[in-house]
């Protein structure tokens, strides 16, 4: 921790409280650290009221609770009334796996805002081969329920090679749901996401005939279903303003009280991220060398530090920066400025001529705590 560094950063507007890394799916684009099981501690009930209430006075006004799956923390509405209490706009980030009536009811009781419910795809067959669960039917339920406990319906499906056609259905299930807002989330390449690109990856034909879908029906249906649908940045030649911005906006807490700029923080070595634990939030956010690392533009490299679009994308994401190019201070790959733009362009050509080859010798690995220690393991 230095001293001093940044007393005038803006506050955190957003805590994302990743309760628990236990999840009963096993989703091949987990963003989970990839060797989670090796780090099973979990914050108490106390530790986590801690953390929220010394978010919320350094200014954090939208409270998310994710995991892994957080509906298996038996103190959830425990911390769904407190974030409430402490006047947070609270968010279930869920797969529907534990939400019960008996839950929903009481967390509806309890002022929790939002739910965020995920789907894996509108077919029984891939959403239950992609979670490696049988939960679709059981998905379905928890959709009514939602309905029922009159919260506005939230639906995120993350998109990829295997459903990206199927958008047309996914869109036709919301609809039959009475959605209000669809999350079209193409993968992002971190963690589990990252190790299967090669099977996960779609050709660029395929985004084209999903955004053309996509946009067929917003002209359609009008105002009746909000689609969020953001192309895969891969396929962009401008990288994402990534958490908008290192250490602007966004304060996640992994599950043992690691506190992360952004959740795939972890996947970057050499930094000592500050546990919470240790440390206040105040003191993270303001004064550890993990926050300031990449906040503002005194890291950045050419082309990003004379770049006019600095402040629109901050230079993209650091963690793609890494995974794509092995310095995190390099302009994100994807951006057509950077030195290193072909690795990406290349990777989308992959895409474009299927490897089947690659993708035959290295099997989908599916999110477990057998794979996670087998094969990220210390
Ligand atoms: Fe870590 Fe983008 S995901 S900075």
């Amino acid at each position: 921790m230095s001293a001093g560094l940044n007393c005038n950063a803006s506050p955190p507007l957003w805590l994302l409280a990743e309760l628990t890394y236990r999840c009963p799916l096993h989703c091949v684009f987990c963003y989970n650290p990839l060797n989670y099981a090796e780090n099973n501690k979990e914050l108490t009930t106390a530790q986590w009221i801690d953390v929220m209430q010394q978010a919320r006075k350094l200014g954090a006004a939208q409270l998310g609770f994710s995991g892994g799956e957080p509906l298996l923390r038996d103190d959830l509405e425990e911390l769904v009334a407190e974030g409430h209490r402490l006047g947070y706009y609270t968010n279930l980030i869920t797969s529907g796996v534990g939400l019960t009536e008996t839950r929903i009811a009481r967390m509806k009781q309890l002022g929790l805002d939002h739910i965020q419910l995920s789907f894996q795809d509108s077919t029984k067959e891939m959403n239950d081969f992609l979670s490696s669960t049988k939960t679709f039917d059981l998905k379905l339920r928890v959709a009514r329920l939602i309905k029922q406990y009159d919260y506005p319906m939230v639906l995120n499906v993350v998109l990829h090679r295997h459903n990206l056609d199927h958008v047309d259905r996914i869109i036709e299930m919301a609809l039959a749901m009475d959605v209000e807002y669809l999350e079209l989330a193409n993968t992002q390449y971190y963690g589990w996401g990252l190790v299967n690109r090669v099977h996960l990856l779609p050709t660029r034909e395929q985004v084209e005939r999903a955004e053309a879908v996509v946009n067929d029906y917003r002209s359609r249906i009008g105002k009746r279903l909000k689609i969020l649908f953001v192309v895969p940045d891969y396929f962009e030649e401008r990288p994402k303003a990534c958490m908008n911005g290192w250490g602007s906006v966004f304060f996640a807490v992994g599950a043992d009280g690691t506190a992360l700029p952004c959740h795939a923080a972890r996947s970057l070595p050499g930094i000592e991220f500050p546990n919470v634990t240790q440390y206040s939030l105040r003191d993270i956010w303001q004064h550890s060398d993990a926050f300031n690392l990449y906040r503002g533009d005194d890291w950045m490299q050419e082309p990003c530090r004379t770049c006019p679009e600095k402040k629109k994308d901050f230079g993209g994401c650091r963690c793609q920066a890494f995974a794509l190019t092995g310095d995190a201070t390099n302009a994100d790959p994807v951006c057509s400025k950077s030195a290193h733009h072909e690795v990406v362009k290349n990777i989308v050509l992959h895409a474009n001529t299927n490897n089947a080859s690659v993708a035959a010798e290295q099997p989908l690995l599916f999110r477990s705590d057998a794979n996670s220690r087998r094969f990220f393991g210390s």
